[in-house]
């Protein structure tokens, strides 16, 4: 029964866990897929898993998703072939929300500027209206989306004195109760937010769910934070929004066409680039990888996956 698995997962393979019926093919990064029979892979989000990538691994039984986004994987095309697909949900929240709150922090307070300064050798020492950013007490954080990421960011936000508000197409009701977070019709959220934080997964529906429109109806001098999936911004009206002042400054963790950055918000000064590590601590990849191994292992002795999507 072998296993393909993305050869940049080894330094998260614990051997000792792995059945020795079980062989695993590591699958070098950039490679294509090979054709053959395996029964179970686990593939980096940067791996697309269509109908024609499905259709060379013959007997497969399990996708295991490493990243708790799945929108590399035709999940219809998979379950139409019988084959689960599964992700890592839960791991990884804790991670992500402190990156999320990294980049709400660093686009607030500027500190891409601050450090460009410091490190070219062009800070001449304190002045009083230097690098003025936003503070953040008082102020609202509308989060786009309700799931475990979006519930952990706003658990940080009263140590910052934020209130946060919320859209999402399911209400949560218990969670308004707990947390005291409040729903808002999106436009509204996009009206009132000072800090607006992206916490969907990328589909059909959502893809550049923020675009020119949404940027227009943003509150001035707002700052706007990803984390989740670039394609839910268009990245062209973005740039043309911080270009003009009309959003004070962005964070970015994620983009449309990963590598690739585009130039135009590359050469902003008010924005904060960084290469999709969201969930890169060595807990949250660690779990990443316990949970994606289990969920193969589960689906090959005949049981549910541990996290199906
Ligand atoms: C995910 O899990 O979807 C992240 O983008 C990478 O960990």
């Amino acid at each position: 029964m072998k296993v393909l698995v993305a050869a940049p997962l080894a330094p998260f393979l614990r051997r000792a866990v792995i059945p020795p019926e079980k062989e695993v093919e590591l699958l070098p990064e950039g490679a294509p897929l090979p054709e053959g029979e395996y029964a179970g892979v686990v593939p980096l989000l940067t791996c697309r898993l269509g109908e024609a990538e499905l259709a060379r691994l013959r007997g497969l039984r399990v996708v295991a998703n490493f990243a708790v986004g799945y929108d590399n994987v035709d999940v219809a095309a998979a379950r139409a072939r019988g084959i689960a697909v599964s992700n890592t949900p839960g791991v990884l929240t804790e991670a992500t929300a402190e990156l999320t709150w990294a980049l709400i922090l660093a686009a607030a307070r500027r500190l891409p500027e601050g450090e460009a300064l410091v490190r070219g050798g062009a800070w001449h020492g304190w002045g009083p209206t230097q690098l003025l950013g936003m503070g953040l007490g008082g102020k609202v954080l509308g989060l786009l989306g309700a799931g475990r990421i979006a519930r952990a960011v706003a658990r940080r936000a009263p140590a910052f004195g934020m209130t946060v508000h919320y859209w999402s197409r399911t209400r949560r009701p218990e969670w308004e109760a707990d947390a005291g977070v409040e729903w808002r019709e999106l436009h509204s959220l996009l009206a009132e937010s000072d800090v607006v934080s992206l916490h969907l997964a990328l589909s059909a529906e959502t893809a550049r769910i923020i675009g020119a429109d949404a940027l227009a109806r943003m509150k001035p001098g707002a700052v706007l934070v990803n984390s989740a999936r670039g394609g839910l911004v268009d990245e062209p009206a973005l740039v043309a929004a911080l270009r003009s002042g009309r959003l004070r400054a962005a964070g970015l963790d994620v983009y449309a066409g990963e590598p690739l950055v585009p130039e135009a918000l590359r050469e902003l000064p008010n924005v904060v680039l960084l290469p999709h590590i969201g969930s890169a601590t060595e807990e949250a990849r660690q779990g990443m990888w316990d949970l994606a191994w289990g969920n193969v292992v589960a689906v090959l002795s005949g049981e549910r996956p541990l996290t199906p999507v």
